[in-house]
């Protein structure tokens, strides 16, 4: 049978009070709109009808670039979720015999392979609309599943509707369901506005199409997939189960994370086997890392691609760039805007690199700037050394060629060239390109005066000619 999606993702979002919209707010770095869109994709849809109203721009924008979506506009953001779905009918219509699988945009914990069971059982039974449903402790704020005698669904009552008695159940609606699409085509038209709330609700499709006989039974999924996130408390809880899948998923790959419960890996990250992740570090964005590396703790790697038997040291900062395989980073260093660091080089304590490729092997150990260069391999940078790249209006180049050595505190204003094997005495400032093999010294004369330490001739006037 086909399948279409219909994401429901126009409501205001009001207990969240924010300017943009609910569903675009992220977890583990994804739009939260994107976990139910995923959820879908298991069930191979035609198309996925996803509904905007409030700041729909917004929305559009955050899933352009996603296959098989089409959008459809609800011009009354409080029009209710039937009012929702009805907006995809020139979607639906065009594929009566398909079934239509609708997700709340706001609930984004639902496994693909919990949606994929259910909608199996859809199948199997040849039923004619199932709604997944949980067992919550706590059931408030959710719609509650409503049974006959004999244990039959027959409605779906909201909070708001319920009576104290119906308020008392305490299995939900998730806030996903399947159709038959001809079916709940039919019953779209039929809904009425609810005297309480003056929102038309597509859980009333349920309920009719239960009192006219149809087949609609239930999917029960395990309670933590149904959480529907209302407010800014439920994107925190919602994160926390995303997050410890996806750690989970790494440990399952061979990856040590150390006190998991502090570290934060977003969705799109990869880590390599045999790879230590240490407390508090943060992985974000399209970040890789390879095998048998240490991630260490406190460091934050953001668009990172790591190589193998890498080594970031604690409190790193990694960010749009490449550290390739063998390299040692840290502790303390930042490193950014595209970067690489080749193969074995090492960037140690306190130094700062910015938009420059540092060649295999080479090393910047101690409190450095490198700024807009390229170094060679095998390349020394001493302590201190700063590569001046800006002269207040433009940034310029450095290039250093391969086994130069930069002494320690020696400042290289660019644009500047340093040949291969080319030394820089430290201390130095080198504001001109200096040939391979070179040595260049830029030091004022060093004056040694005897007995002229100041201190003690301070001293002498006061302590009336005693010396120590
Ligand atoms: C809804 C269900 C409730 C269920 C709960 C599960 C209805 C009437 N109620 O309640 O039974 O237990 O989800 O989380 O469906 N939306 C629109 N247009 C609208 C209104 C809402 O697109 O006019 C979207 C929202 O953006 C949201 C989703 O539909 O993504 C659910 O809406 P929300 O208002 O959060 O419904 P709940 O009160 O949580
Ligand atoms: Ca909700």
């Amino acid at each position: 049978m086909e399948v279409l999606g219909v994401i429901l993702a126009a409501g205001k979002g009001t207990r969240f009070k924010s300017e943009r919209p609910k569903v675009v707010h992220r977890l583990l770095g994804k739009p939260m709109v994107f976990y139910p869109y995923r959820a879908l994709l298991a069930l191979d849809p035609i198309k996925v009808a996803v509904i905007v109203g409030h700041r729909a721009e917004v929305v559009k924008e955050e899933l352009g670039n996603y296959p098989k979506v089409e959008f459809f506009y609800q011009e009354n953001p409080k029009g209710g979720t039937g009012d929702a779905v009805s907006k995809a009918r020139p979607l639906l219509e065009r594929y009566p015999d398909s079934a239509t699988v609708v997700l709340n945009g706001d609930s984004p914990l639902l496994r693909p392979e919990t949606l994929k069971a259910g909608f199996e059982r859809f199948l199997k039974e040849n039923l004619d609309a199932l709604i997944f449903t949980a067992e919550l402790e706590d059931p408030t704020g959710y719609g509650r599943i409503v049974r006959d005698g004999s244990g039959r669904v027959v409605a779906v009552v909201e909070e708001k509707d319920a009576t104290e008695e119906e308020r008392r159940i305490k299995e939900v609606n998730g806030g996903f369901y399947v159709f038959k699409t001809d079916l709940l085509l039919e019953v779209l038209k039929e809904l009425k506005p609810s005297p309480a709330t003056g929102e038309v609700y597509l859980t009333d499709a349920v309920k009719i199409l239960a009192e006219r006989g149809f087949k609609v039974d239930t999917y029960r999924a395990p309670f933590e997939e149904l959480l529907g996130v209302n407010d800014r408390v439920q994107l925190a809880e919602a994160e926390k189960v995303l997050l410890r899948r996806k750690i989970e998923s790494l440990q399952r790959e061979g990856v040590t994370v150390r006190l998991p419960e502090t570290v934060y890996v977003e969705w799109d990250a990869v880590v390599g086997r045999d790879t230590e992740i240490e407390p508090h570090a943060v992985l974000r964005g399209n970040t890789s890392v390879g095998k048998n590396c240490v991630i260490g703790a406190g460091s934050v790697l953001e668009n990172a691609k790591v190589g193998d038997g890498v080594r970031i040291l604690p409190y790193s900062f990694v960010s749009d760039s490449e550290v390739k395989s063998g390299a040692v980073v840290g502790p303390f260093a930042r490193i950014r805007n595209g970067c690489v660091v080749g193969e074995g080089a090492e960037v140690g304590n306190f130094v700062e690199m910015k938009a420059t490729a540092f060649g295999g092997g080479s090393k910047a150990k101690h409190l450095a700037y490198l700024g807009d260069a390229t170094v060679g391999e095998g390349v020394n940078v001493g302590a201190g050394v700063v590569f001046a790249n800006y002269d207040g209006v433009e940034k310029h180049p450095t290039k250093v060629g391969d086994r130069a050595f930069i002494g320690s505190n020696s400042l290289i204003i660019a644009p500047c060239e340093l040949g291969e094997w080319s030394f820089v005495a430290g201390g130095s400032v080198v504001n001109r390109s200096v040939p391979p093999r070179a040595l260049a010294v830029s030091r004022p004369e060093l004056k040694i005066l005897e007995n002229k330490n100041p201190i003690l001739k301070k001293r002498k006037k006061s302590d009336k000619g005693s010396n120590p």
